[in-house]
């Protein structure tokens, strides 16, 4: 009986350290998204501003996102966004898709790009966050 109930508790204290784990990435991946906003929208509402809007990213074709106005480079770039394409795109933009317009030098840290994927990969092709 004593055992039972350390060892729930045990299960208990495991389950909480890692959602707060997961609730830290997105915190963090949220704040590094600032570096995005100048030009791209995520979330509920989303509109193309200077880039696309980026919401349901995981999944998704380049250069789809409606009535935005891709390079050529992007649209035939012929990748489908998940979290490896998209963790080798945001190191070096440039250097995964020669000619985009995204005037952006990247993210080398890589604890940053997990958060920075945690934080854009919840969000549906509505700008809900995925349960
Ligand atoms: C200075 C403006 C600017 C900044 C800052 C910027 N982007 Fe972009 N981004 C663009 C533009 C413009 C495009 C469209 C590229 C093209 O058509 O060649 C783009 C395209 C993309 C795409 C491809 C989308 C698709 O539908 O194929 C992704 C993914 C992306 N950006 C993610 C990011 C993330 C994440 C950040 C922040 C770390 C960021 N961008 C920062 C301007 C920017």
């Amino acid at each position: 009986m004593t055992k039972l109930t350390f060892g729930a508790l045990v299960a208990l204290a495991m389950t909480a350290a890692a959602s707060s784990a997961m609730a830290q990435d997105v915190a963090a991946g949220k704040t590094s998204f600032n570096k995005c906003l100048a030009c791209h929208a995520i979330g509920e509402g989303a509109k193309n501003k200077v880039g696309p809007e980026l919401n349901g990213l995981d999944g998704r074709k380049s250069g789809t996102a409606p009535d935005y106005n891709y390079s050529e480079a992007n649209k035939n770039s012929g990748i489908t966004w998940n979290e490896a394409q998209f963790k080798e795109y945001i190191k070096d933009p440039k250097a995964k898709i020669p000619g985009t317009k995204m005037a952006f030098a990247g993210i080398k840290n890589e604890t940053e790009i997990n958060n920075l994927w945690a934080y854009v990969s919840q969000f549906d092709k509505d700008g809900k966050i995925k349960q």
